[in-house]
């Protein structure tokens, strides 16, 4: 029954009867309709599922573009909606949260226990002086005192900045200088593949080259010896054991009430030159935008257990396991650690253990975990699982394909949902009711107007490659660069003026479903981490030996694209392997792991411009043995 009620028409696959009998939203164009005739109306009717503290004024006010406002003049914060609200209901004995660390490990945490943790982990940042506007850095593993932290200082109305566990010091030193924290919430260590990554020692060492800094929280994961200095560093277990924590009532702590268009939080994305850039999201329309995405692409339901298998510092982390689950009244799992730890059969274990019924991942997962073939999932009962997602970079058809097979044992319908940091929720996404291509993200979200255009800013023909553009605003959307509003101009509403450019190229096929292609600027992806060529080759021109660098990505079959990087010694520099070998490790240092480039050439040129800009472009199609293509700028 199964199999026949899921039919595959060539390369699409239609929705089960049961699937669109249990919808949330039954017609995708409906929505489409009724938000293209007044998108106003559409979104305000979203918002009207929250509590505001004073009801907006407004919907949307266009009168600055591109600096666009959304409720104007409500008053809400996302944590009460989160929190607060829940705890006045029933779903105070619901669970929020389950947890699983990579030892075994397990909590939960009702709606009520996860409030009072987040009132009590608040009123100590209180007490360290983090007022309303605030900036507090969090780098910490996947631990639950993250989300917590996270949710404290949108709760106390302080802008959060979360760094990715897997960075190391000169990038989580960069965030914390850029964001001018004066509060760095961390923990001695995390445990991912069954190693120990020295958070608390990164943070040391960043710490020496930051000088904002005043208090550092340190939550006791691993337990191992850690430096503590004196009058700087804290223990969270101690701090929140401490009356302060306590001090208000029953564990209490007021929500500060915030004007819709309040910060809420900072995250730091690569771009295509320079540092990285701090995307700044807000209380109102954000909360909006992510929960009806949710909603209505996962169909989150009372009784679904969800599992977004991203970290929390990530855009993706931060909207769909954090804010939007929570948002919903949703029961969330997070686990801890690496998905082949201590074997490849780790996730699908969880999913049977704990009955996920949605389940959300990234494309490299899945090539990652097919490799080791199909026996491993089938060893465990998958059958809670009702509908698959994916993100973060094209799915192959392959991957797709056996996702939907191996996973979704042809039940699941599979929502490959494009979005950004930037754009903060959902934008090109299936809905469950929605036709499946493999490798197609399908057509934009009710309200969302995306177009494929060339050059010139006039739409392409179908199948047509070209530049992806969104042409209408959304409650989600970035509201600027943080510290830097001319670069947001610059970079995302100034090649076509007045819309708005995503970075990525893309085709749209006869039925007006998109297919992503990839970046068109000079970011990487490796492993679905956004990664930006000038933050790599900074990284190794830092090396005393190099003199100059240049970062390009390169197809490759698991992580989608892999960093090779070409470096020019400085006079004296003898090439070696043990030279090269250094040059990664500098590399995993002073950024991460992830950044760590899986090959380094070492050259005596680097083909640039007359002008002296590094054609990665050349480098690229060198080293795929592709045409050059136009090299008039070519230096001689
Ligand atoms: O290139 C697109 C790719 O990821 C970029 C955004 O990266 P980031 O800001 O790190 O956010 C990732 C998680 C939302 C996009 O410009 N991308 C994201 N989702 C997809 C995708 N490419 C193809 N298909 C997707 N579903």
């Amino acid at each position: 029954m199964a199999n026949e009620a899921k039919e595959m028409l060539g390369d699409v696959f239609t929705p089960s009867p049961e699937i669109v009998a249990n919808a949330t939203v039954k017609s995708f164009e409906e929505m489409t309709r009724l938000a293209d005739k007044d998108l106003q109306t559409f979104w305000g009717a979203r918002a009207e599922e929250f509590e505001w503290f004073k009801k907006w004024d407004k919907v949307l006010d266009d009168s600055n573009k591109p600096f666009y406002k959304w409720f104007v003049g409500g008053q809400v914060n996302i944590a009460y909606n989160c929190l607060d609200r829940h705890v006045k209901t029933w779903r105070r004995n619901k669970l929020a949260l389950i947890w699983e660390g990579e030892n075994g490990d397990l909590r939960t945490f009702s709606y009520h226990a996860l409030n009072r943790e987040v009132c009590k982990f608040a009123n100590v940042l209180k007490s360290m002086g983090v007022k309303k506007g605030d900036r507090v850095t969090i780098y910490m593993g996947r631990v639950p005192e993250l989300p917590i932290a996270m949710l404290a200082c949108a709760k106390i109305g302080a802008v959060h900045s979360v760094v990715y566990g897997g960075f190391s010091v000169e990038a989580l030193h960069g965030r914390i200088e850029d964001s001018q924290s004066s509060v760095v919430i961390t923990c001695d260590g995390s445990y991912m593949n069954g190693k120990i990554v020295e958070l608390k020692k990164i943070v040391d060492e960043a710490l020496k080259r930051a000088a904002t800094v005043e208090h550092v929280i340190v939550y006791k994961r691993t337990g191992h010896e850690v430096y503590m200095e004196q009058g700087r560093d804290y223990w969270y277990h101690e701090l929140v054991a401490l009356p302060i924590a306590r001090a208000i009532g029953n564990n209490r702590c007021d929500t500060e009430v915030m004007d819709a268009e309040d910060p809420l939080f900072l995250l730091y994305t690569s771009g295509t030159t320079g540092k990285p850039k701090a995307i700044l999201h807000t209380h109102g329309g954000y909360m909006v935008g992510i929960a009806t995405t949710l909603q209505w692409v996962f169909d989150l339901k009372e009784e679904d257990r969800w599992w977004c298998s991203a970290d929390p510092g990530w855009i993706t982390g931060h909207s769909y396991i954090v804010y939007a689950p929570l948002l919903l009244g949703a029961t969330s799992f997070m686990y801890e650690g690496a998905p082949t730890y201590p074997y490849p059969n780790r996730w699908w274990s969880m999913i049977e253990k704990y009955g996920v019924t949605v389940f959300y991942t990234a494309p490299t997962a899945i090539r990652g975990l097919m490799r080791f073939g199909e026996a491993w999932p089938n060893r465990h009962d998958l059958s809670s699982l009702r509908l698959l997602g994916t993100v973060g970079e094209p799915i192959n058809p392959e991957a797709w394909k056996w996702y939907h097979r191996v996973i979704g044992k042809q039940r699941c319908p599979i929502m490959d949902t494009w979005w950004q940091t930037e754009t903060g929720m959902f934008m090109i996404t299936p809905l469950p009711v929605v036709n499946l291509k493999p490798g197609s993200a399908t057509r934009p979200f009710p309200g969302i107007e995306a177009e494929v255009l060339d050059e010139t800013g006039k739409p392409v023909k179908p199948g047509e490659e070209g530049f992806l553009v969104l042409k209408r605003p959304w409650p989600a959307m970035l509201r600027t660069i943080y510290g830097d509003p001319d670069r947001y101009v610059n970079q995302y509403w100034s090649k076509y003026p007045g819309v708005y450019f995503t970075g990525d190229s893309a085709r749209k096929d006869e039925d007006g479903y998109f297919w992503i292609i990839g970046r068109v600027d000079d970011v990487i992806k490796v492993s679905g981490y956004r990664l930006g060529t000038a933050e790599i080759e900074s990284a190794l021109v830092s090396h005393p030996a190099v003199a100059e660098a240049a970062a390009i990505g390169l197809p490759h079959e698991v992580k989608g694209q892999a960093i090779h990087a070409y470096v020019l010694l400085k006079q004296g520099r003898e090439p070696s392997d043990a030279l090269i070998e250094d040059l990664r490790q500098h590399v995993g240092h002073e950024m991460g792991p992830i950044a760590k480039p899986e090959k380094i050439t070492i050259v005596d040129k680097l083909p640039k411009t007359r002008s002296g800009k590094i054609m990665r472009r050349v480098l690229k199609a060198r080293a795929q043995g592709l045409p050059e293509g136009d090299i008039t700028t070519l230096e001689e």
